[in-house]
């Protein structure tokens, strides 16, 4: 092993925790303006009752890492529109798209005026929630309605529990005994930059004791 030097492109924790799946999370603003942007920092939280949680950063934060380029170190560090959304309404749905939807996401990750329909831009539609106000997207294999529990302001980030009311699924996605299976999502998952990865092989294991 080698001591990587602190602070570099190398030691960014995207690199070194990755693939991780990509959320498409969808908002909805007091006055009805729908929005949704990718996420990969998230994370089940809490199995019984299910709470999950996820980190947003500003513009300016996910432009110097590449994702948004074109804000200078003299821009405003303005929130993301999500953010905006979230402090409005108070919920959100954590949809997963397969990874044939790749350039619709990449659509959804511009830096859109705030208030414009990324989702209708990204070509992707929108259903109702059953729950919440924010809506779900329609081409989604899964998807989980959130309301807000707890955000955690770390400086720089904001991580963002919520709860989860209700979940949809694509029954193509069930196994026989009406479980998820991810593998049969076909999720879309980010290495860093501009690599993704879809789903590899999987290997079985049967566990002595499968104790969470
Ligand atoms: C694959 C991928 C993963 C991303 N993950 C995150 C993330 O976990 N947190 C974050 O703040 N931004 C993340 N971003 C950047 C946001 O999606 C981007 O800033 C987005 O435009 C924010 O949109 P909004 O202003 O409509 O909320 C990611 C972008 C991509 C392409």
């Amino acid at each position: 092993m080698v001591a990587l030097p602190p602070g570099t492109r190398e030691t960014n924790i995207t690199r070194l925790i990755a693939p991780r799946p990509i959320a498409l999370i969808s908002t909805v603003s007091t006055d009805g303006a729908v929005n949704a942007a990718p996420f990969s920092f998230f994370t089940p939280v809490r199995y019984s009752p299910p709470t999950l949680c996820f980190s947003i950063g500003t513009k300016k934060h996910s432009s110097q890492h590449g994702y948004q380029p074109g804000l200078t170190e003299e821009s405003p560090d303005l929130p993301k529109d999500t953010w905006r959304n979230l402090c409005d309404t108070n919920d959100f749905v954590m949809n997963f798209v397969s990874a044939d939807l790749l350039e619709a996401v990449i659509v959804t990750n511009k830096r859109w005026p705030y208030g414009v329909d990324e989702i209708a831009k990204s070509g992707l539609g929108v259903e109702a929630s059953t729950k919440i106000k924010a809506p779900r997207i329609r081409e989604a294999k899964l998807a989980l309605e959130c309301v807000v529990a707890k955000t955690v302001d770390l400086g720089g980030q904001i991580v963002v529990f919520g709860d989860v009311v209700q979940v949809h699924a694509d029954p193509q996605i069930l196994d026989e005994d009406g479980k998820v299976n991810c593998l049969k999502a076909d999720p879309l998952m980010h290495c860093f930059e501009d690599l993704f990865v879809k789903m590899g092989d999987s290997i079985r294991r049967t566990l002595d004791r499968y104790n969470f």
